[in-house]
C-alpha cells in the first residue's frame, strides 16, 4: 500500500528495490528513520514484531493518532479548507494546549499542503484533503500491531537488536541534513558504528557519494538510480545515485 504522505527524502521510488535486498527470513522488522514510511507500506505483510520510529516528535504523534484515534482525527479535518493564510497560521502560530489529535490534524495540514511536503512553503498543486483524510482508516487497520517509537537511533537500535532482526535505515543524506529538524551531521559516524556492533541484518540507504563510500567501504553495497525528490523548486527532477549498504 502507498503512504499517507509524502517527505522529503522518501523511498516512493525506491522502494521496491530496496525491498528486494531484504533477507528472506526475519522475524523483527524495524524502520529506524521512519519519515513517510514508504518501505514498511511497501512490505507485503508486516513482521511477527515491526517497529516504527522516528525522532520526530510530532510526525509520531501524527502516526499514533492515525493508529489509535482515526476517526477523531478525521473528523478534526472533516472541513479542510485549503489557503495560504490557514498555512501560514498553522505554521507560525504556537497555540498551547492543543489536544493531541488538534496537533496532529495541524501537521498534517502543514504536510499535505506544503511544497514538497516541506512544511514551510504553500504549495500552489492541486490539493484533494478528503481523499487523502479517508484513506487513514486503512493506514490505521495496517498499523494496528505496529510498535510505534519517538527515540533517537542509537537507543531504537540498542533495544531492538536481535540475531533474528532486520533494521532498515534511511537516515538524513549526508550533505541534506538541513531538511530535517534534527541536525544530524554529526552522527553519519555514529550510525556506521552502531551499525557495525549488530547482531541482526541491516539494509541501510544512503545517497552515493565519496564519503559515504569510504565510511562502508567494508560492507556489500549497491548502486542503483533514481529521480530527485529533493527538487528546487524550479528545477526539474534529475538521476542521481543512491547506494543500497547491507551487511549480509
Ligand atoms: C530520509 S528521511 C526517512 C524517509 C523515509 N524512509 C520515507 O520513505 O519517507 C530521514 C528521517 O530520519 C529522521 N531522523 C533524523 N535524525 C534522527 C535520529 N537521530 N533518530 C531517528 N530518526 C531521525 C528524520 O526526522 C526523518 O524523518
Amino acid at each position: 500500500m502507498n503512504s499517507f504522505i509524502s517527505w522529503i527524502g522518501g523511498k516512493k521510488l525506491l522502494r521496491k528495490r530496496i525491498i528486494e535486498e531484504f533477507p528472506e527470513k526475519y522475524d523483527r522488522y524495524i524502520e529506524v528513520f521512519g519519515g513517510a514510511g514508504w518501505v514498511l507500506f511497501g512490505l507485503e505483510k508486516p513482521a511477527s514484531l515491526e517497529v516504527f520510529n522516528d525522532i520526530d516528535s510530532e510526525l509520531i504523534n501524527l502516526y499514533k493518532c492515525i493508529k489509535h484515534h482515526p476517526e477523531a482525527l478525521q473528523k478534526e479535518l472533516e472541513y479542510p479548507f485549503v489557503s495560504r493564510e490557514i498555512f501560514n497560521n498553522y505554521r507560525d502560530i504556537t497555540i498551547k494546549g492543543l489536544t493531541d489529535i488538534q496537533r496532529a490534524a495541524r501537521y498534517f495540514y502543514l504536510i499535505k499542503v506544503s511544497f514538497g511536503a516541506d512544511k514551510d512553503s504553500f504549495g500552489t498543486n492541486r490539493k484533494n484533503l478528503y481523499t487523502s483524510t479517508e484513506y487513514l482508516s486503512q493506514i490505521s487497520d495496517r498499523l494496528k500491531n505496529t510498535v510505534i517509537e519517538n527515540r533517537d537511533f542509537t537507543q531504537l537500535i540498542k533495544t531492538y537488536d536481535r540475531e533474528t532482526a532486520l533494521f532498515y535505515c534511511d537516515p538524513p543524506y549526508y550533505g541534506t541534513e538541513k531538511y530535517y529538524d534534527n541536525n544530524f551531521k554529526e552522527q553519519h559516524i555514529l550510525l556506521k558504528n552502531v551499525l557495525s556492533n549488530l547482531k541482526g541484518k541491516f539494509v541501510l540507504s544512503y545517497n552515493d557519494c565519496e564519503y559515504i563510500r569510504e565510511l562502508y567501504k567494508e560492507y556489500n553495497t549497491i548502486v542503483v538510480n533514481r529521480n530527485n525528490n529533493l527538487v528546487s523548486k524550479n528545477g526539474k527532477g534529475r538521476k542521481f545515485g543512491e547506494l543500497i549498504i547491507k551487511n549480509f
